[in-house]
């Protein structure tokens, strides 16, 4: 078989991946569902209501070709109003933002520098492109300076997560003010952000309450708080324009889903009415991590590190008898397996309790 060997190996290091028919029995703090939304059918009933009054329900082909629909705009220009932003571009998913991003931003000359812990999506787009490419230490601002400061290069792009997928961790917001002082363009991967942090629970850009400038460039998927499939990029209108010209992520695939988007903008206004419960669900989960691990969860992603990876299986296994749903992540995704636990807003906080005495107990 051609590719024995790489499987053998991957087999032997307890690294195989194998998907797994999600189990419906199971209490899912597994999932990116952080507010419960792939649930809420009364948004399925109104996108659909919306969808079926129009000519097409599919966008047919490409946005550059004549698949953008006014349901794309319409939720476009929503984003803009309620991020504050001059400019948005609906995308396929998240993964294919950031390709159309990192991909299409550095030029030759230019210097492309991401978070060591930026989505894999990022880190194949930097193997793409003919500029100078480098990794700054974890939301490490001084390391990130010191690169600005010592290379060369005509334009430089930045590249940061709101909330770290893995280890849960909130950026730096000393990463905008060196930005704007070095003139670097600023991408902020807020898939794991948006729904979960700031006043109107739209992100990182709202938690730390900033206006967007000229040089930053918000993105945020749509498959995970807000209950739904795709991506959006938030950008000036310069940026925009370049990237529908150049990003081949957005212009050589048919549009996104009308239902997907229709579904997405359902699920912001469904946001914004139980802005208040959500919030105070949020903190009520982030408040027993913090009593039962001494952990400060910034969003609602916590990483439990776990030994070896042969024992985050175990581990994962062991949970899943007693009925709860966790992930089990393994390298090269993560350095140290962790188990992901996603304390949804959706699963009452006393079935989260009994989780987090069960580990406890597992531990002493
Ligand atoms: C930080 C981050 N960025 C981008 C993506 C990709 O988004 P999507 O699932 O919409 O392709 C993910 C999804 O896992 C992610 O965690």
């Amino acid at each position: 078989m051609p590719y024995s060997k790489e499987l053998g190996v991957l087999r032997k290091a307890g690294r195989l991946r194998v998907r797994k028919i999600s189990n419906d029995k199971l209490i899912d703090f597994a999932s990116n569902d952080y507010l419960g939304l792939s649930q809420e059918k009364s948004l399925l009933k109104k996108m659909f209501d919306e969808i079926k009054q129009k000519t097409c329900h599919a966008p047919k082909s490409s946005q550059l070709v004549n698949g953008y629909h006014p349901v794309h705009q319409n939720f476009e220009e929503y984003l803009c109003a309620i991020n504050n932003f001059e400019s948005a571009i609906v995308v396929g998913s998240g993964f294919m933002a950031n390709l159309a991003l990192l991909e299409a931003l550095p030029r030759k000359k230019d210097l492309l520098l991401l978070d060591e812990e930026y989505h894999a999506s990022g880190v194949l787009a930097s193997k793409l492109v003919s500029a100078q490419v480098k990794f700054f230490k974890h939301n490490d601002m001084n390391d990130l300076i010191e690169i600005l400061k010592t290379q060369e290069y005509k334009r430089a792009i930045v590249g940061v997560e709101g909330i770290y997928s893995m280890s849960g961790d909130l950026v730096d917001k000393k990463v905008f003010e060196i930005c704007d002082r070095y003139e670097a363009i600023l991408v902020v991967d807020e898939a794991h952000s948006v729904g979960v942090v700031g006043e109107k629970l739209l992100g990182i850009f709202d938690f730390y309450n900033i206006v967007p400038k000229k040089n930053h460039i918000k993105m945020g998927t749509l498959g995970k708080a807000i209950g739904s499939y795709g991506a959006y990029i938030l950008c000036s209108s310069h940026i925009s324009e370049y990237l529908l010209n150049r990003a081949k992520s957005l212009i050589y695939t048919t549009a996104p889903s009308l239902l997907d988007i229709e579904l997405a903008r359902q699920g912001f206004l469904f946001i914004e009415k139980k802005v208040d419960f959500f919030k105070e669900e949020i903190k009520k989960r982030q408040d027993l991590v913090k009593n039962y691990f001494d952990f400060d969860m910034f969003g609602l992603i916590f990483p439990f590190e776990i030994s070896c990876s042969d024992e985050v299986m175990k581990k994962q296994k062991e949970l899943e008898n007693i009925g709860f749903s966790v992930g089990a992540i393994r390298a090269p995704t993560v350095k140290k397996p962790i188990l992901r636990i996603i304390p949804r807003v959706s699963v009452e906080s006393k079935l989260f309790e009994k989780l987090c005495l069960s580990i406890t107990k597992s531990k002493s």
